[in-house]
């Protein structure tokens, strides 16, 4: 059964199959709406339903707040239309970058460090990221967090975890050469520090999920703020961290920043420090009144807000930015 889908404000009219998410069918018909992971996990599809029947799918918790469903928002990469729908809804803007890969540097056996330099400035926040065309397939993008504050040197700064069998990661890691060209869309997401409040931040951030958190640390240091950060590192094995040695000057040269890695590998006899990300976390503080930023994969970031939920953090103080394979 098909169905009409209007996008208000811009009056956008197209059909959708009853087994079709909005996001899905809209980019069947050339329209981009706004999203990130399309898989239910980032929130960056979030719009309204101003009218119609329509059946919501399973996405992951506190992307949505009760009075946020209260008031008919939805995540439309998980939204079925059961009827006509007019939805309220933002349509990508059409802006891309051409950028030029200027350094390909290792941090560990699986992870790059990647520079661009786009051919214009590239407009973000810190704790944006950006889609990246994978060269060749121009329909396939995927997602990647800034990893330093704009302006810091006009090139774009990236940290990139090699995947068996993931086309793009299997590119930059095989293929890709200084000065070949990489394709942008504008910068998306919600994952930002927020600036009207003064609450020590409890940063948790796993494997690449690093690399956001590094860019607030970074603006936070930048501009002079001594709100005290409290960052856990986690990684599986010792060989899979990188930036350690950055992490820990800073921790040496700032008071108010406190690091702690965490290896979930129980059998490095050589690690003495932490193991296990999340019950390093509760066993290392009270974070009730702390402002929580996450970073990592979509299972250790359902677990950590359990975790902040049963230790009374609010939820409205809980960020979060959930690297997920792209829907
Ligand atoms: C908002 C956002 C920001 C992100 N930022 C970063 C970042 O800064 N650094 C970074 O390294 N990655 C980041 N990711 C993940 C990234 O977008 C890709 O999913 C990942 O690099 C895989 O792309 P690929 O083309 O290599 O693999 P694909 O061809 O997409 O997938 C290959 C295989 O790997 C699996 N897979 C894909 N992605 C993941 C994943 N993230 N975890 C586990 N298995 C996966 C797929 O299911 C598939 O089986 C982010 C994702 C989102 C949604
Ligand atoms: S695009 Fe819908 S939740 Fe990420």
């Amino acid at each position: 059964m098909e169905y009409e889908i209007c996008l208000e404000p811009s009056g956008i009219r197209f059909m959708a199959d009853e087994h079709q998410n909005i996001v899905e069918a809209a980019k069947q018909h050339g329209i981009s709406i706004k999203h990130g992971c399309a898989s239910g996990s980032c929130g960056d599809c979030k719009g309204t339903i101003l009218s119609g029947a329509s059946e919501q799918g399973p996405f992951m918790p506190l992307l949505l707040l009760p009075t946020e469903r209260a008031a008919g928002m939805a995540i439309l990469c998980k939204l079925y239309p059961r009827s006509d729908l007019r939805l309220h809804a933002e349509v990508v803007r059409k802006d891309t970058w051409k950028t030029e890969i200027t350094q390909l540097t290792p941090l560990a056996w699986n992870v790059l460090e990647l520079r661009l330099r786009p051919e214009r400035p590239y407009p973000y926040r810190t704790g944006q990221y950006a889609r990246i065309a994978i060269p060749g397939r121009p329909d396939q993008w995927r997602s990647y967090s800034m990893a330093t504050p704009p302006g810091t040197t006009g090139e774009l700064v990236f940290h990139i975890r090699e995947l068996p069998g993931g086309i793009f990661s299997q590119w930059l890691f095989h293929t890709a050469q200084r000065g070949d060209a990489l394709i942008l869309g504008a910068a998306q997401g919600e994952f930002a520090l927020s600036p009207d409040n003064d609450r020590d931040m409890l940063c948790i951030a796993a494997g690449t999920g690093l690399a956001p958190i590094e860019a607030m640390i970074q603006e936070s240091i930048a501009l002079g703020r001594t709100r005290p950060i409290h960052l856990f590192y986690g990684a599986r094995k010792r060989a899979d961290f990188y930036h350690l040695e950055e992490l820990t000057r800073w921790s040496q040269q700032y008071p108010h920043i406190t690091i702690t890695s965490t290896l979930s590998d129980r059998q490095d006899a050589s690690w003495t420090g932490a193991h296990r990300l999340l019950p390093t976390v509760a066993a290392s503080g009270h974070w009730k009144d702390h402002e929580v930023y996450l970073c990592g994969s979509p299972g250790m970031i359902e677990a950590a807000i359990d975790l902040l939920l049963s230790h009374d953090v609010r939820h409205d103080h809980i960020h979060f930015d959930a690297f997920a394979p792209n829907g």
